[in-house]
């Protein structure tokens, strides 16, 4: 994707006030000059991250995330620097970059003809269920209390028994060779005939709503698979794409949770009882694709899949996919064996949403998996207990519910709390479970004199200049990037400030927040040509401090005598340097 021009993204962000946009994903509430809000990038309780009208600005003190408006799309919504920046234009009522456009249209157009017929399939199948052909499978899902409003909103439709797809599309002109790699039709011997035949079928959409493939359900009682899908093909790849996600979109964000099931059913139903922040995995494995997918739409992931054998296995296995991209999700177990489709059935709405508010979390879930197995009357079987669950209670970093399970192990065993405490090797600290990575650390005198100089360099010209002539580079690689960053904006521009500075760095997010958290460093806001040339001074020791002691390990592992006179020459020659 091309670049957007410096002066194109400053013009968009001056129109685009972060406040404004940020409220658009998340309440923000104002106190005195800046915005609050419950930060979506980290599992919040309580407000922590703080939006600054004046420097356009987020940041969060717990999480340390923090950038400016761009960067907050971006990662809110898991898209490229240049999207989000697009996203935030249109937001303004600015059409970004023809060029780019018109690459995606035509992107757009190479499968607008498989968007097509598929459209074309799917307004057929759902004529047919009205049909008289359709009684049956009407009747079938009534009594599966599946209403006609349903079955119109998820656009569930009938396969004939017959090949009337085939037919009626190639009438229409379409390749039979793309109706075959797509998948709505086979053939054998020349002869086309439709993949899916007397089937419920439920429409699958792409992340835009467009319907890329079927599943197509038996309501017969025949013998034969119960769902049959679209094979795979260049729009359709069941591995990156989730039942219902499209209009599950803005539900989860608003209600800041998505509950993942296995199944259309449990999609269907949940959103009939008006749960509707759901999206279902198709019965195959949470891939990598889905658990980022399900991270863009919220943090809060709740699962929810089938109470059997099978889907406490599945659970166990999301639970890696999410906990590798830093989600550490809630779960919901229900009794005899249920799905959430017939949970709710048999036992309604209010019994679901009990589960909903009382979710587990990893720790107790795993709890729950080796108590299940356990006989608490067989000693090994106890012994083995307590070793699972010691390994969960190392998980723990919250006093309280580090306490409070602990207390219940004890309970279970019948062993005494002190016995399971001195298993555990690593144990909370008191409120250990608030990190605040903005804290600041002590420094030595060295990390202070590379950070306030930089401070400066961020709001003053003199500060800059000082640096280009004095400074060769600084000890600190992130802080020496960092510089060099500004140097070369100040050179294009004429100018500094720390806003206009951060959207330089576009997508390079980790300098970006290193940037405003040098930039919050508690500094006077002059400071002297003196005060500046004193943190050069420091620096220049550290990097000469650095040079002798590199030297001096060469000197201690080099064995060629010549070698070693000519490192003992520039040891005497950098230590004269010190002197001076
Ligand atoms: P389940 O077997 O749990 O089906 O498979 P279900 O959701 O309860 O369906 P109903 O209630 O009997 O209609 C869960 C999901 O796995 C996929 C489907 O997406 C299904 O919703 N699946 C299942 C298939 O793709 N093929 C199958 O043969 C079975
Ligand atoms: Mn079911």
């Amino acid at each position: 994707m091309d670049k957007i021009p410096y002066e194109t993204i400053l013009d968009i962000r001056k129109k685009a006030n972060i406040v404004d946009i940020i409220a658009k994903y998340i309440p923000l509430e104002k106190r005195g000059k800046n915005y609050f809000a419950i930060c979506p990038f980290h599992d919040d309780h309580n407000p922590s991250m703080s939006v600054s009208e004046e420097k356009q600005i987020y940041t969060c003190f717990v999480c340390g995330a923090s950038g400016n408006v761009f960067n907050f799309v971006m990662k809110y919504e898991n898209v490229s620097f240049v999207s989000a920046v697009k996203k935030v234009a249109s937001f303004v009522g600015i059409n970004l970059d023809v060029q780019d456009v018109k690459e995606k249209k035509e992107d757009n157009t190479k499968y607008d003809k498989y968007y097509k017929m598929f459209d074309v399939v799917n307004k057929y199948y759902k004529n047919n269920i009205k049909s008289v052909y359709g009684k049956n499978a009407i009747k079938y899902l009534h009594e599966r209390k599946i209403n006609d409003d349903i079955i119109n909103e998820f656009e569930i439709g009938l396969s004939l028994n017959d090949n009337s797809v085939s037919k009626l599309l190639q009438e229409k002109g379409y390749d039979k060779d793309e109706l075959i790699d797509i998948g709505i039709c086979g053939n054998t011997n020349n002869y086309m005939y439709d993949t899916f035949r007397n089937r419920i079928m439920f429409p699958l959409c792409n992340l835009d709503g467009q319907v890329v493939g079927f599943s197509g359900r038996i309501y017969n009682g025949e013998k034969e698979s119960k769902y049959v899908n679209s094979k795979e093909s260049v729009i359709f790849k069941k591995g990156h794409l989730l039942y219902n996600y499209h209009r599950a979109i803005n539900e989860a964000r608003e209600k800041r949770q998505i509950i993942v099931v296995e199944g259309f059913m449990d999609v269907i139903r949940l959103f009939s009882v008006g749960i509707k922040n759901v999206v279902a995995s198709m019965g195959t494995a949470i891939t990598k694709e889905h658990a980022s997918l399900i991270k863009k739409l919220s943090q809060n992931v709740v699962l929810s899949f089938d109470g059997d054998k099978a889907g406490e296995k599945a659970t166990i296995s999301a639970i890696k996919e999410f906990e590798k991209i830093g989600i550490t999700p809630k779960i919901i177990r229900l009794e005899d064996d249920l799905d959430p489709d017939d949970y709710i059935i048999k036992k309604g709405k209010d019994a679901y949403l009990n589960h909903l508010k009382n979710t587990l979390s990893v720790i107790d879930f795993n709890l729950k998996i080796s108590e299940d197995k356990t006989n608490f009357n067989d000693f090994n079987e106890v012994s083995s207990f307590v070793k699972d669950a010691v390994t969960e209670l190392e998980k723990i970093n919250d006093k309280v519910i580090y306490e409070l399970t602990l207390n219940k192990i004890a309970k279970q065993t019948g062993l005494s709390k002190e016995t399971i405490d001195e298993m555990v090797e690593k144990k909370p600290a008191s409120n250990a479970y608030i990190i605040d990575k903005r804290k600041p650390q002590k420094k030595n005198k060295y990390q202070k004199a590379e950070e306030y100089l930089l401070h400066y360099m961020l709001r003053s010209k003199d500060a800059i200049l000082l640096y280009q002539d004095k400074v060769s580079y600084l000890p600190n690689k992130k802080l020496s990037i960092i510089a060099m960053e500004i140097l070369e904006f100040y050179e294009k521009k004429g100018y500094i400030n720390v806003s206009d500075f951060t959207l330089f760095l576009e997508d390079k997010t980790d300098l970006i927040s290193e940037v405003l958290r040098i930039d919050d460093l508690d500094l006077p806001d002059n400071v002297s040509r003196d005060v500046l040339i004193d943190y050069i001074k420091t620096i220049d020791e550290e990097i000469l401090n650095n040079e002798i002691n590199k030297v001096k390990d060469k000197i201690k592992t080099e064995t060629n005598v010549q070698n070693k006179i000519e490192l003992l020459e520039k040891l005497r020659v950098l230590k004269k340097r010190e002197c001076k």
